[in-house]
């Protein structure tokens, strides 16, 4: 498939790295670009060679947000009957494999709800995250009044979507929402250092951890738990469990074959 509002590329032939590129835009995501998100992410996540995606942006922005332009004359039946952000926005949750947001510049709106459906932020040093959708009328609409307190908590997420204010990226990392800051110029060697280590490990239990750790955002603690312990049951089941933990024995390093 050929893109046009993103580009796509692959490291060692392992990870899949997904840039924006609506850049007059500063990266505004508009149904055609959700469309070709979800369909670069799906490719990825189908492929055996990968085991792990990247998304990111410019260095100005990651994504400045949903298309004002696009939505200033959408009309309430419009939105519904097309179900607007559901239709296509979140096709990265079904993605199985690691996703993870390379933030630098602003993280606006769609844009820091998109960085917050990948597992895990790792944030330039001159990023900016918000959620200003009050200035514009409106609240939050791909998950943002819902993630955003999971990630920093009630008075952070309250203050930045009642306020529309940005937090840079220190804030950011101490208030939860990014795992790491780093310098502008180190980002993608940082983010692509993660992601090759996460490849190297066995794709089953990479995948488990994903998906016990999502877990805990749907159920409660004891459903949670007894997800967690079904998983690491089934992982003894594996051939990678077996190396790995041989090759700890041996004083090895492991050679996992993903299965
Ligand atoms: N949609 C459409 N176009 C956008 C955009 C957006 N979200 N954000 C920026 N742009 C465009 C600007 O219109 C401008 O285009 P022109 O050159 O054609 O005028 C271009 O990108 C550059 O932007 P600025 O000149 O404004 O750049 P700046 O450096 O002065 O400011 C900014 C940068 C602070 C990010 C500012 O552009 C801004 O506030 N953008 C809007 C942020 C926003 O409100 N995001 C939330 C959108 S609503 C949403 O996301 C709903 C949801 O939850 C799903």
């Amino acid at each position: 498939m050929t893109y046009q509002l993103i580009t796509v590329r692959t490291e060692a032939d392992k990870v899949g790295i997904i840039t924006l590129n609506r850049p007059k835009q500063l990266n505004a995501l508009n149904g055609d670009l959700m469309d070709e998100l979800g369909a670069a992410l799906k490719s990825f996540d189908a492929d055996e060679k990968i085991g792990c995606m990247v998304i990111t942006g410019s260095e100005k922005a990651f994504a400045a947000g949903a298309d004002i332009g696009a939505m200033a004359t959408y009309t309430f039946s419009d939105v519904y009957k097309g179900d607007y952000i559901t239709r296509n926005w979140e096709t990265i949750r079904s993605i199985r494999k690691p996703v993870i947001a390379a933030v630098s510049g602003f993280a606006l709106g769609g844009g820091c709800e998109l960085a917050m459906m990948c597992d895990f932020i790792i944030a330039a040093d001159n990023a900016r995250f918000g959620q200003p959708e009050i200035k514009l009328g409106i609240i939050p609409g791909a998950g943002g009044t819902q993630r955003l307190p999971r990630a920093v908590g009630k008075a952070k997420a309250m203050d930045l979507a009642l306020t529309g204010r940005m937090m840079d990226a220190t804030e950011a990392e101490r208030a939860g929402l990014v795992s790491r800051v780093v310098p502008l110029d180190k980002l993608m060697d940082e983010v692509l250092g993660a992601a090759l280590m996460i490849c190297d490990y066995g794709q089953p239990s990479v995948m488990a951890a994903k998906e016990s750790i999502n877990r805990a955002f749907e159920s409660g603690l004891s459903d949670g738990i007894m997800f967690e312990r079904r998983l690491f049951h089934a992982l003894f089941a594996t051939a990678d469990q077996k190396e790995g933990m041989d090759a700890f024995v041996n004083k090895r390093k492991a050679n996992f074959t993903n299965r």
